[in-house]
């Protein structure tokens, strides 16, 4: 089937949580696409899909069309040469009433090749709601890699959770290269950085919390170096900042320290992640940070995390 002209290539296929707003800025900093309403992106590239915390598929186009008997029609005259597969199905609105199998068989009995649904060499994707149904071919999918990190060793009640900050690096790779955690706690964002592949390396002024986060990132044999400095002094240049502020009951913070790590870290690097517990915008802005964008993200305990990511320039 041959793609529309400027028709984007890929689709991904993300999680649909109005409550999390990480889920869009994440599929767009990792694929170029921005998800509609159903979660779906129209994208140039799904490579980093398997690192992804919330984009479920990346898809290649084969077919969309107003109704499944057209797309039927449409994967008919394609004559997918697709020995071994299998046809999967994701419905994207409740309001939509189909029989499932059904839907799978016609479109499976328009493909000219050997089904195989046990082990399939090759996987297909309907995605339907009402007036829009849509073939592609499964290429890659999430991983869920970074849960290994949950069996991390140390941990304390501020740890990011692995996910979570897998999404945080996710906004700023493939784009930045190194990144610096000078409140790096027990290390979640480092393991996250050194499991792909980004330079790293964090800090914290508890000695404790430098201690445990050596130990994480040695369990899990990466190689990020982690120091007893004060965030307030940063001096370590990268290409991001991500710092994960102290927030909550037992970790205070007065608002000129946090003014204080602000001024160092635009020093210290172009972008800045910093996650706090309440909207902190106009003090980035006042470091002489441009383009702040703030992510709301719920923590199961009714309590919200405020996500910046911020440019120098
Ligand atoms: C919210 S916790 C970070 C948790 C970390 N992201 C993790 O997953 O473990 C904040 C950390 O900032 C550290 N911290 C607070 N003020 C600091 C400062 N001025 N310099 C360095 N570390 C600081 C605390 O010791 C604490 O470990």
């Amino acid at each position: 089937m041959s793609l529309p002209n400027n028709r984007a290539p890929y689709l991904a296929v993300c999680i649909r949580d109005p409550r999390n707003e990480l889920v869009g800025p994440e599929c767009e900093n990792l694929t170029g696409g921005s998800p509609d309403s159903f979660g779906i992106a129209r994208c140039q590239s799904i490579v980093r899909v398997p690192a992804a915390c919330y984009i479920r598929y990346g898809l290649k186009w084969i077919a969309e069309a107003s109704s499944l008997g057209e797309l039927v029609s449409m994967v008919q005259a394609a004559e997918l040469d697709a020995d071994g597969f299998r046809v999967e199905l994701v419905r994207l609105s409740k309001r939509l009433e189909i029989d499932r199998w059904e839907a799978m068989r016609r479109v499976a009995d328009a493909i000219p090749s050997d089904p195989n649904m046990k082990s399939p060499k090759c996987r297909f994707l309907i995605l339907s709601r009402e007036n829009w149904w849509c073939l592609g071919e499964i290429i890659t999918e999430q991983t869920h890699d970074y849960r290994i990190h949950d069996q991390k060793p140390h941990r304390t009640s501020s740890s990011l959770p692995s996910q979570l900050a897998r999404a945080l690096i996710n906004l700023v790779v493939p784009g930045a290269k190194s990144i610096v955690d000078p409140c790096s706690g027990v290390g979640s964002v480092l393991l996250e950085a050194c499991a792909l592949n980004v330079a790293c390396s964090g800090s914290d002024y508890n000695r404790r919390m430098v201690g445990m986060s050596r130990k994480n990132i040695q369990h899990f044999s990466y190689g990020a170096s982690v120091s007893f400095a004060d965030a307030r002094e940063l001096n370590t240049e990268a290409d991001a900042v991500f710092t994960d502020l102290p927030y909550g009951m037992k970790l205070m913070i007065s608002e000129s320290d946090v003014r204080r790590i602000l001024d160092r870290s635009i020093r210290c690097a172009p972008t800045a992640l910093f996650v706090a517990g309440s909207d902190i915008s106009s003090w980035l802005t006042s470091a002489g940070y441009n383009r702040v964008s703030v992510y709301r993200v719920p923590k199961q305990t009714g309590f919200m995390r405020y996500v910046h990511r911020a440019e120098r320039n």
